[in-house]
């Protein structure tokens, strides 16, 4: 395994490897776990070639003191790494990324309007211009993107048309502790009463997927966001069951669309993010 720091090298690296070889990219902030291993996984089965990058982008970042504190070990990092085919690790340094400020607005209409995109003002405008750069540097054939942050994978999507990027993206399944939490580099954030809690969120996900045919679109959703509320030590920010193509909610079970359930929850300070497919 490589670890490379600055795009030059990163070309260098690449190109040694031979032409025709299959690359498959997996884009990361670091804190790595399981949730994040199982995309290299998937990669290496799909690829020549799996570049990682561990890269904490400032620009994704609407609150600085979630930045301040976004976990960074980048020893542990490469250590877990090391334990499954990754080839090259990329951890670039901001300068690298970022050497002149980054004023590119991207426009993705309703995607970027809805949960996420209205709870984190100009989240989303950061991770696509990201990921457009590491698209560049990296030039790959295939990018892995977990289900876990389903309004990110429809943005990648997005800026993959707008920017004619070519590449294929691969959605790859969410990632649970044996309670059901969501894997999330911000899990190791919570205190243990609250990581405790935190397995609410998914049960009831997963109770209320076993309702919908007891309870309207409408009443599920005061369901879910009531039974997670029960608990002192969470505080749902939105639960919405959409559409999964264009994210806009559904009103009802019967529109002829895939519906996924999803949700934000303030657990302390931490905010956690999980989605369920009914
Ligand atoms: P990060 O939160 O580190 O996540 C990197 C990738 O791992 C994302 O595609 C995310 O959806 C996936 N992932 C995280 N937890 C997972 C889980 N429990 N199961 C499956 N996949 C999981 O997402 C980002 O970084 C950044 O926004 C990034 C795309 C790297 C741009 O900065």
């Amino acid at each position: 395994m490589e670890v490379v720091k600055t795009k030059f090298e990163l070309q260098q690296c690449l190109s040694g490897k031979g032409k025709n070889m299959s690359v498959g990219f997996v884009p990361t902030m670091g804190a790595l776990h399981k949730g994040h291993l199982s995309l290299v996984d998937i990669a290496s089965k799909e690829n020549d070639i799996v570049v990682v990058s561990i890269f904490v982008n400032p620009t994704q970042f609407n609150d600085k003191n979630d930045l301040d504190r976004y976990p960074k070990d980048l020893n542990s990092d490469l250590a877990l790494l090391k334990t499954v085919n990754c080839d090259v690790v990329f951890s670039p340094e901001v300068d690298e990324m970022y050497p002149d400020k980054d004023d590119r607005i991207f426009n993705f209409g309703q995607l970027e309007k809805v949960r996420e995109g209205k709870h984190r003002p100009g989240h989303f405008n950061g991770v696509a211009q990201i990921v457009s750069k590491l698209f560049d540097a990296v030039k790959p054939d295939k990018a892995y993107f977990g289900l876990k942050d389903f309004q990110q994978l429809a943005i990648i999507k997005a800026l993959v048309k707008i920017l004619n990027f070519d590449v294929d993206i691969v959605p790859c399944p969410i990632i649970r502790e044996y309670d059901g939490l969501a894997m999330s580099s911000r899990n190791r954030q919570l205190t243990i009463e609250q990581r405790n809690e935190s397995a609410l969120i998914s049960q009831t996900l997963i109770k209320a997927r076993n309702l919908i045919h007891h309870k309207s679109v409408k009443e599920l959703t005061e369901w879910v966001i009531k039974g997670i509320n029960k608990s002192d030590m969470l505080d749902v920010e939105y639960f919405e069951i959409v559409d999964d193509e264009n994210l806009l909610p559904v009103n009802n079970w019967d529109e002829p669309t895939v519906k996924v359930g999803c949700v934000a929850v303030y657990c302390g300070g931490i905010r956690l993010i999980d989605n369920i497919v009914f």
